[in-house]
């Protein structure tokens, strides 16, 4: 029988002290289509979530605007008060005009309002791990991150992470408050972030990659992969999360679903060990996309 367990993934400890299982679990998928409204199986939906401290899963990627507002309400509503040493990170920055529609929108009062709305509907007296969805172009970066900063000191966001940044972006960020995680999007076939991933490495930041089994899509592009997920009895999205796993000690993946069967077979990579060989062997593969 397949081990489901997210503690056999290792742990790392986020800004240097809030320890997580790094297998997490991304709820952007926990909302409805085009990532507007409310799932179209909600009762699927939340059993996903009751799975999850279940499989030891304790790190959770969400965001006010995914829903927006539906993803960080079902967490509340499931998940609080939150057990297993839990952690849970949320974002803003973006603001939504309709489905599949993202603005961003970085004005400092936006972002004090989304953080002090996210505690709220999440149910917690501090976000462990707040990040800035992006670095909005139209408002001063010393606003931002200045706002930001302001946050940190008052004691509503304790660790503070950046999404789809440059290596550049992060150092700017770091006069301005400790850059605890960065999330860019990465997977065993997009690889255009690998110099912002060594960084973090370098820097003993965590890299939370999005879309880490590209949206579902993986499939064996060759004899040498198949054969790979023949060894393992594993899925190509699973080869591609144990591929992730053992890229880097300060990965975190956040695979998202709202399906409980998903999930388990998402968790089920976290007991996969690849040999050097097979590690070599796709990330050739990946390379070429
Ligand atoms: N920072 C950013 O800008 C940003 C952008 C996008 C996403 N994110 C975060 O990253 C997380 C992951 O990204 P993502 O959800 O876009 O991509 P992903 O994790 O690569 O793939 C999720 C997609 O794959 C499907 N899926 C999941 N597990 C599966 C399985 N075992 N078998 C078959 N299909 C499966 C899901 O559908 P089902 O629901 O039907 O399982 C969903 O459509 C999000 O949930 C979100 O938290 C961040």
């Amino acid at each position: 029988m397949t081990t489901l367990d997210a503690a056999l993934s290792g742990t790392f400890a986020i800004g240097g002290d809030l320890e997580v299982n790094r297998l997490g679990f991304g709820a952007m998928r926990i909302t409805g289509r085009g990532i507007w409204g409310p799932p179209e199986d909600p009762a699927e939906a939340k059993a996903t979530l009751r799975r999850l401290p279940e499989l030891n899963v304790n790190f959770i990627d969400t965001a006010e605007s995914y829903g927006p507002y539906i993803s960080e309400e079902l967490i509340g509503e499931v998940l609080a008060p939150y057990s297993n040493g839990t952690v849970i990170a949320t974002k803003s920055g973006l603001t939504r005009t309709g489905p599949d529609q993202w603005l961003q929108l970085g004005r400092p009062e936006f972002l004090r309002q989304g953080a002090l709305q996210s505690l709220r509907r999440l149910k917690l007296e501090t976000i462990d791990l707040w990040q800035l969805h992006r670095i909005d172009s139209k408002t001063p970066r010393e606003d931002q991150f200045g706002a930001i900063q302001q946050l940190q000191k008052d004691g509503i966001v304790r660790h503070v992470g950046l999404s789809e940044v440059s290596v550049e972006d992060i150092k700017q960020a770091q006069k301005y408050f400790k850059v605890a995680t960065v999330q860019n999007m990465y997977n065993l076939v997009s690889r255009n972030a690998e110099d912002v991933l060594e960084f973090c490495e370098a820097n003993n930041i965590g890299f939370i990659p999005w879309r880490p089994i590209d949206g579902g899509n993986l499939e064996s592009t060759s004899a040498e992969f198949k054969a790979i997920m023949d060894k393992h009895e594993a899925s190509a999205s699973q080869i591609a999360l144990a591929w992730m796993l053992k890229r880097s000690p300060v990965m975190l993946p956040i695979p998202g679903t709202g399906k409980v069967k998903h999930l388990e077979e998402n968790v089920a990579a976290a007991a996969i060990k690849l040999s050097d060989e097979d590690f070599r062997t796709l990330d050739a593969i990946g390379r070429k996309g």
